[in-house]
């Protein structure tokens, strides 16, 4: 973000209080800031009371050995009784707890929480029949559809740890995860409905499982028929999930388990290759995601119809669409396909057909919609939405306006929520009935969660300033450690200031005190809202039989937050062959699949560029400061930490606008 953006920024002063009816039944009230500051351990001792049920009390709420916390540690609870069990047993069996639609025009289905529970638990007692037990990890790779959730809450009740992936990841980044969580069984489908079409998943997953000679933790696997497509069979490995379903024992007891004992494990990047398997536990986390969706999306069980467009396979679907909302006993929609598809208002008519009163998006999808144009939601009656939140990326002041105005008809308040995978659940924010939201700003740290802005030198900065955003206390939904890691854990996250979390965002504090994510700081990209690690990307260039070296940075686009761009120094030979067939286009194409396909679609560069060489500092760090200055079309910055200052000329001289897609 430029310091003209910036300055504009700090400049905003459009307020918008809350509406006095919506604050009049408003969840999260202004005395809970009092409360939480008056007293921290007390506080969330009354949330995780108040949202979730023990089976046993805890006496302890919080024990802090920086950066190792445990949280209501001798309590004991289980997930998904709290999902469903509870719901069932409080006489709301018949609520309907999913609205399922599925991308094909007409193919919905309704789930109550009693429905659910059923499934469940026959759920259960399948992967325990596959010698599932607690502890044990599944992986789960799976479209949006209610099979997901089953699945989820499913491994819950066992007390077995899940590790959902994105089903728009890879085979490779599938096998990795696997491997990395010693998975014992998968949890996939034939395919979904993706822009129009059946899309394959089952083939991803068999490719994982044979790897060359190397043995897969990986004993089964239960494939959900969603589209009936072929597939390919391995007998005595694969079952059908209805099969294994319908002869499973229809009851099934779910395990209490220690808070501290782990839900489930989600893969992110981070500033290496590798993938982060960041840990979350069962009691904190439960009581954050619960403590949230009352409080800042507001969530009224009874009257509510909530709907989080993110995907199951990233934390903000764990949190906001399994855990928050079911524990409170939400009813919610799940849409499984793209917002265009078959036309660019299909999220516009579910809001309308479901009477959709919350609605949870990304910044992303809000400029999407921009740009077709607001004719489109002016066809539908939405007048149901109450409350509109976003997440995901920063969202700029002319985004933010737009929700508000065309999607909300001027009368919803708009949160911003901050948080990561990291960090489980909401950190900031606008409480809806107390904060007066500014346009833009994720306002302040919610009640409980103590947030600052850093120098480095680790002082606060004053209002008006900016430096790195941290988080100074521990809270209940942090992740516990990087699986398996415990080292990278304390490198990553609490290395740059003493018993302090660095969160990996750079932020500023208006005059006001009111704090603006301003994004990375790190070399982490954030593409629609999903996290990718530019050194992730870069091997899997390299990893390209043609490719010498490459380097890949973020640079900003206005629908999708940043796009990834690449720098590329080809081979030898295959520059002779380049020049050969021209301007290399073909092989940028090929450089593109490439990634798809050792990364995922998410990850394609929209842009590469064939260069002789790359700009570095005398010690070889190469300087993504100035290729994101060429992939932005900016005047190339300081040069003088260069080890060889002509690179750039060369570079800028060398695109001349060839070699590019
Ligand atoms: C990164 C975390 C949180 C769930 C989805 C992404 C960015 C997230 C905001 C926001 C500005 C935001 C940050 C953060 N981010 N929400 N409201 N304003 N930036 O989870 O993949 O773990 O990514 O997303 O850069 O560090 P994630």
């Amino acid at each position: 973000m430029s310091e003209q953006t910036l300055e504009n920024l700090l400049k905003e002063d459009r307020t918008f209080p809350p509406p006095p009816e919506f604050a009049a039944h408003a969840n999260g009230t202004a005395e809970l800031y009092a409360q939480a500051d008056a007293d921290f351990e007390g506080c969330w001792a009354e949330q995780a009371r108040t949202y979730v049920t023990w089976s046993k009390d805890f006496t302890q709420v919080l024990d802090w050995n920086p950066p190792f916390a445990t949280w209501f540690a001798d309590g004991e609870l289980n997930a998904c009784w709290n999902a469903l069990d509870k719901h069932v047993e409080a006489g709301n069996g018949d609520r309907v707890a999913i609205h399922f639609i599925g991308e094909p025009e007409g193919d919905t289905k309704d789930y109550t929480y009693s429905e659910l529970h059923d499934q469940v638990q026959r759920a259960a007692n399948a992967l325990s029949a596959l010698g599932v037990g607690t502890g044990d990890t599944v992986a789960i790779y799976l479209p949006m559809i209610p099979e997901a959730v089953i699945a989820m809450l499913a491994c819950a009740r066992l007390g077995a740890p899940h590790s959902v992936v994105f089903g728009g990841f890879s085979s490779e980044a599938l096998r990795t995860r696997i491997d990395d969580a010693s998975a014992k069984v998968v949890i996939t489908a034939d395919g979904g409905y993706r822009r129009g079409k059946p899309s394959s998943l089952k083939p991803a997953v068999d490719a994982a499982l044979v790897h060359g000679d190397d043995v897969t933790s990986v004993t089964n696997v239960l494939v959900v028929r969603r589209t009936g497509q072929d597939t390919a069979w391995t007998d005595g490995r694969d079952l059908w999930w209805h099969e294994a379903l319908a002869a499973a024992e229809p009851t099934h007891e779910a395990v209490p388990v220690g808070a501290e004992h782990p839900l489930f494990i989600l893969y992110t990047s981070g500033t290496t290759g590798k993938p982060k398997g960041i840990l979350h536990t069962t009691g904190g986390f439960l009581t954050q995601c619960a403590y949230t969706s009352s409080v800042v999306h507001d969530v009224h069980p009874e009257s509510d119809v909530y709907w989080c467009t993110a995907d199951i396979g990233w934390v903000t679907g764990h949190s906001y669409i399994v855990y928050g909302p079911m524990t409170l006993g939400a009813t919610q929609v799940i849409y499984e396909g793209t917002p265009d598809t078959p036309h660019q208002g299909r999220f516009w008519e579910i809001v309308q057909d479901y009477g959709v009163t919350i609605l949870y998006t990304a910044p992303t999808a809000i400029r999407t919609f921009m740009k077709w144009g607001e004719e489109i939601p002016a066809k539908f009656d939405m007048s149901s939405l109450r409350l509109l939140g976003s997440v995901g990326e920063p969202i700029n002041p002319e985004a933010w306006m737009w929700y508000r105005r065309v999607i909300g008809g001027d009368r919803c308040p708009v949160v911003d929520t901050w948080w990561q995978t990291e960090t489980g659940a909401i950190m900031i924010s606008p409480l809806p009935g107390v904060s007066a939201a500014v346009p833009g700003s994720a306002m302040r740290a919610i009640p409980g969660i103590v947030a600052d802005v850093l120098d480095e030198a680790g002082d606060p900065v004053p209002d008006g300033g900016g430096g790195y955003l941290v988080i100074t206390k521990p809270w209940p939904a942090m992740l516990r450690t990087v699986y398996g890691d415990d080292q990278r854990y304390k490198d990553t996250y609490w290395g740059r200031y003493d018993g302090v979390y660095f969160a990996g965002d750079g932020a500023k504090k208006d005059v006001d005190g009111d704090i603006w994510v301003l994004g990375r700081v790190d070399d982490v990209m954030n593409i629609s809202g999903h996290r990718l690690s530019t050194t992730e990307i870069e091997s899997a260039l390299v990893s390209h039989p043609k490719v010498a070296e490459a380097a890949v940075v973020g640079a900003a686009d206005v629908t999708t937050g940043q796009a990834v761009c690449a720098f590329v120094i080809l081979r030898s030979e295959a520059v002779e062959e380049a020049d050969d067939v021209g301007e290399g286009a073909e092989l940028v194409q090929e450089l593109r699949t490439h990634v798809a396909r050792e990364i995922g679609p998410i990850a394609k560069p929209r842009q590469i560029m064939i260069v002789e060489e790359l700009p570095k500092t005398r010690s070889g760090k190469i300087m993504r400061r100035l290729l994101r200055d060429v992939a932005e079309n900016r005047e190339v910055g300081d040069v003088t930490t260069l080890a060889d200052s002509s690179v750039m000329d060369l570079i800028k001289a060398g695109l001349g606008g060839t070699g590019s897609s």
